[in-house]
């Protein structure tokens, strides 16, 4: 028996902007629960819940205040379980977050600690100051800024690769382990499916040496990043607690992983997938910075690169950190649904597990640009902060200060085109909605037989009666320039994708022009054989 993720796809849900059933203008879980028909009809088998559990929300839930308690705004444990149990009937499977790099600095734990009370005292990375005024080392947060934060209680600083309201945990400590341990066994007997590892390549602190260089973000990295230490932490959960659960999954988000490292925590079981950040970087300039030009064949060679060398890919093009893809690598004007349905294809039936991000399999896109100062995210803030010194203009600067910010990709789910779209009966939800036309919602695209959300299903279903998808190898066909080509082959039978991610029409090479084989799918008018049209997409039976 294949695990259910190799064959099934995993959606991903915002919880605070999914579904709010009780009017208080945030999503919850009753609301997810009203939306399950929703979800299984699409397709999907997995869902990954972004953080639920109690958390002052200063990171919007991945600084979690307490891992045994939902979140009030969110619902309770019973509101939880019957999810569990609601999402069971229908086939569907929960993913949650685990975000233990750190923990809110309002959990008990770091209160404790603050006061050195035992066993907290070392739960965190605490330490003598250089000088007064001068942290024990150079590092960075990975929000910029200086990664430490003086604590007058204990003279001493402490570390936080994130904000300082989220103090990183000491994986030095076994006790943290312990709690960990702990936390995963109490979900997965619930009957949680597994977990989406928040930055879990970045654990393990091997050492507090000074970093290197002047990165205004993440600079000691090199002392953190995909240590022994860290590889040996999760083979150590995996063989204390994850190896005794049957069939479950354990993806971890992994910044600036490599590919030897990668391999490792698939060949040891570490992961079962990571999301890689190599895709997400083709369109920045100066060291991710500030937003670069997209260039499809950069985003083709990175994909091409990882799905030869890795053996099984978590694919993805959206998430709660991340733009939207359509106005990103695709066209939000004349080619919006062309353009989304090219790049669910390559999200469908590259070899992998995919992730589809709410609203993602509508075509959705980014909230319109705002006064920067009035953003949610508090890592737009310190992004802000840093940027506020490189000189630009005022419009380049109010570009580039949206362009950092979170929010736009976590408006509210768009289920219908009324005023808040469906997603509460607020005056007001919590973030405005995405740009919008009124026609990429959920009840008009179901009616559409062309939207983006029937061609989603399409390729869904097709995903899923095809082994070549699932279980496939993938075979690159030689292209150039914004044409995808490969094929995906499982014993005797094999399949072509051709793929045109850009707005003019291409010509397929005279080899690939002569294919036969069925038709499984087409998209955008056939204007002769040779050519694919601006995002066209084919997908042919070849034996
Ligand atoms: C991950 C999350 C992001 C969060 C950060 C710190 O990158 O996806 O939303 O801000 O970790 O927990
Ligand atoms: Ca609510």
């Amino acid at each position: 028996m294949q695990p259910l993720w190799k064959t099934g796809a995993v959606y991903q849900i915002y919880p605070r902007s999914f579904c709010d059933s009780n009017g208080d203008g945030v999503g919850d879980i009753p609301g997810i629960i009203s939306k399950l028909d929703y979800l299984a009809d699409l397709g999907v088998k997995i869902l990954w819940l972004s953080p639920i559990y109690k958390s002052p929300n200063f990171d919007m839930g991945y600084d979690i205040a307490d891992y045994y308690q939902i979140n009030e705004e969110y619902g309770t444990m019973e509101d939880f379980d019957s999810l569990l149990l609601e999402a069971k009937k229908r086939g569907l499977k929960i993913v949650m977050d685990l975000v233990v790099n750190h923990t809110s600095d309002q959990h008990p734990w770091f209160q404790k600690a603050l006061k050195g009370e035992e066993p907290y005292h070392d739960y965190y990375i605490f330490r003598k100051g250089k000088k007064k005024d001068v942290p024990p080392n150079n590092w960075t947060s990975m929000f910029t800024g200086p990664a430490w934060e003086y604590v007058p209680e204990r003279d001493e600083w402490y570390l936080h690769l994130y904000d300082k309201a989220q103090p990183d945990l000491n994986w030095h400590n076994p006790k943290v382990l312990e709690e960990v341990e702990n936390i995963i066994r109490f979900y997965m007997d619930k009957g949680v499916y597994g977990f989406r590892c928040d930055v879990i390549n970045q654990i393990y602190k091997e050492t507090l040496e000074d970093g290197k260089g002047i990165a205004p973000s993440g600079r000691g990295s090199e002392h953190y990043l995909m240590k022994e230490g860290n590889h040996q932490i999760l083979r150590k959960l995996y063989d204390d607690v994850f190896s005794h659960y049957e069939d479950h999954l354990v993806v971890g988000e992994t910044i600036n992983v490599d590919i030897p490292n990668g391999q490792r925590f698939l060949a040891n079981n570490e992961l079962d997938m990571f999301f890689s950040f190599a895709h997400m970087n083709v369109d920045k300039a100066l060291g991710g910075l500030l937003p670069g030009k997209f260039k499809p064949e950069k985003l083709k060679d990175v994909l091409y690169q990882y799905q030869k060398e890795i053996p099984w890919n978590a694919l993805y093009f959206e998430n709660h950190d991340q733009p939207r893809s359509v106005p990103r690598f695709g066209d939000e004007g004349k080619y919006r649904d062309a353009s989304a349905k090219a790049l669910a294809t390559i999200l469908l039936t590259l070899k992998g597990t995919p992730f589809i991000y709410q609203g993602q399999e509508l075509g959705m896109l980014n909230a319109p640009d705002k006064d920067p100062s009035t953003s949610l995210d508090c890592c737009a803030h310190s992004i802000g902060k840093l940027i506020a010194k490189i000189p630009m203009t005022k419009k380049m600067r109010f570009k580039v200060l949206n362009s950092f910010d979170r929010d736009r990709c976590r408006a509210p789910m768009s289920f219908d085109g009324s005023e808040n779209r469906g997603f509460t009966n607020a005056d007001k939800p919590w973030l405005p909605h995405a740009k919008d036309d009124g026609k990429h919602n959920v009840l008009e695209e179901t009616k559409d037989p062309n939207s983006v959300l029937n061609f989603y299903k399409k390729l869904l279903k097709l995903r899923q009666n095809h082994d070549e998808f699932t279980l496939g190898e993938f075979e690159p066909c030689p292209t150039k320039g914004a044409l995808f080509a490969y094929r995906r082959y499982h014993g005797m039978s094999s399949v072509l994708v051709l793929v045109n991610l850009s707005d003019k029409p291409v010509k397929l090479p005279d080899y690939l022009s002569k294919i036969g084989g069925a038709l499984l799918l087409s998209e955008g008018d056939i204007v002769d054989r040779g050519t694919l049209p601006p995002y066209g997409v084919r997908i042919h039976q070849l034996s």
